[in-house]
């Protein structure tokens, strides 16, 4: 038995969602390792959308469910997804009592410093996730083992109050500690019997079962490795699993990385490949580009292989899922990314520093376009630009393919067996 990841390895929105979905049928177990309900993941089944923001994927294969440690939980929003899972199959859940809940505060102060960062701001979800993040590492958090338990909650939110009182204060905040505890004591009692110890439980079962340990957002909004400080506040990297799991990472025996065919983003930061004009219309366009979150129109551009092979570097990335490939069907000329231009020279690393991002020319590689990807089930039937469109990004980023999706349909799907 082993256990397999998915990571994204652009901004997030690489179409994880249906790659997940699609592994998940071969596994017994999907687990989350970080963010929040930040993230959003679109399962098309029978021609039916689901939208999850919290719950891994895997769900609507009637798999267990996982939400690690690493995680941040809006118990609301939890419990809502609960709800809608329920209608559809039956719920085989797991929580970490390790994981950081969401508390009211924390969305509220998300909204207010980014109205404060006005033409600075990052461009987040609103769902308090970094301030939620900080508290955990300032050692302010609150844990869904204490949410589920009246007396350790209470004693546990009267410290916080009294260590954050004045902060809310000097926000604008005049918060109601007994409101707070009756709202979130509430949604403690109903959570309970989902909590538990998921670190001892993934490793009782990691040499017995398959494990799907499921990335949200993407390399590049990793808090360490992307465009900071336009990133989320935790870690999307494969790595990820080790501190937001509890299981060893050398069980993890693939890597798959999500790339999507181009390249989005949805707010603020560096993106050398944006195209602002026709052709990031046609993408967001063709491509559905809105998030499933906030429903935020995405910024397109063409397929960056100087970032994919950072991500895939830092990831150890065993194989490609190419996502979105029909999007560019009828496209007379594709260019992908290769190099940046900066101050007269040419690199294929990717900066640390935003401002230098900010300010690289992309180098481009231009390819001939193709008509007729859409719906394709076999590799051999793809047109033949298509294919050499894919084996251009394979060979320049020395990963296989295994996975090319041509739609949004379970059914879409291309899969590519290892030599
Ligand atoms: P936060 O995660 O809400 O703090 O937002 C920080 C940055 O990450 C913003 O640019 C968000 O748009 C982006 N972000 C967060 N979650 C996702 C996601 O699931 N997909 C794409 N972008 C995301």
């Amino acid at each position: 038995m082993g256990a397999k990841a998915i990571v994204g390895l652009q901004w997030g929105d690489e179409g994880k969602g249906k790659i997940t979905d699609f592994f998940s049928s071969q596994v017994d177990v999907v687990v989350r390792y970080q963010g929040g309900n930040n993230a959003g993941h679109t399962v098309v089944v029978n021609g039916k959308k689901y939208k999850f923001h919290l719950l891994p994927s895997g769900g609507l294969r009637g798999k267990k469910l996982v939400i690690g440690n690493g995680v941040v939980v809006n118990p609301s929003v939890l419990l809502d997804e609960i709800d809608m899972l329920s209608r559809h199959s039956k719920i085989d859940l797991m929580v970490s009592d390790r994981a950081n809940v969401i508390m009211p505060y924390h969305i509220m102060l998300d909204g207010i410093d980014e109205e404060r960062l006005k033409d600075k701001k990052i461009g987040t979800t609103k769902r308090g996730i970094g301030p939620c993040y900080a508290d955990k590492i300032a050692r302010l958090g609150i844990r869904m083992g204490e949410l589920v338990d009246k007396e350790l909650f209470k004693e546990r939110l009267e410290t916080i109050f009294l260590l954050k009182e004045k902060i809310f204060e000097a926000y604008g905040l005049h918060l109601d500690i007994n409101e707070i505890f009756e709202e979130y004591a509430d949604y403690g009692e109903k959570l309970k019997p989902y909590v538990d110890d998921t670190i001892y439980y993934l490793n009782s079962i990691i040499d017995e079962k398959e494990i799907l340990f499921e990335g949200a957002q993407g390399f590049l909004l990793d808090i360490e490795y992307g465009t900071y400080p336009f990133v989320t506040s935790s870690n999307p990297v494969a790595g990820g699993i080790s501190t937001g799991a509890g299981v060893n990472l050398r069980k993890v025996d693939a890597i798959i990385g999500v790339l999507k065919a181009y390249i989005t983003r949805v707010g603020a930061g560096p993106m050398p490949t944006e195209e602002k004009g026709k052709i990031g219309e046609h993408l967001a366009e063709k491509g559905g580009e809105y998030g499933t979150t906030t429903g935020r129109k995405r910024r397109c551009g063409w397929l960056d292989l100087v970032a994919a092979r950072y991500a895939s570097m830092v990831n150890g990335i065993d194989a490609l899922a190419i996502t979105k490939l029909d999007v560019l069907d009828g496209l007379e000329k594709i260019k992908v990314c290769i190099g940046y231009e900066y101050e007269g020279r040419i690199y294929d690393g990717f900066p640390s520093m935003i401002n230098i991002l900010e300010n690289v020319k992309p180098v481009y590689e231009e390819l001939p376009g193709w008509e007729g990807a859409r719906g394709k089930k076999r590799y051999e039937d793809l047109p033949f630009n298509a294919r050499k469109y894919l084996n251009f990004i394979s060979e320049w980023l020395d990963v296989p393919l295994t996975i090319i999706s041509t739609g949004a349909g379970r059914e879409d799907t291309i899969t590519i067996q290892a030599d």
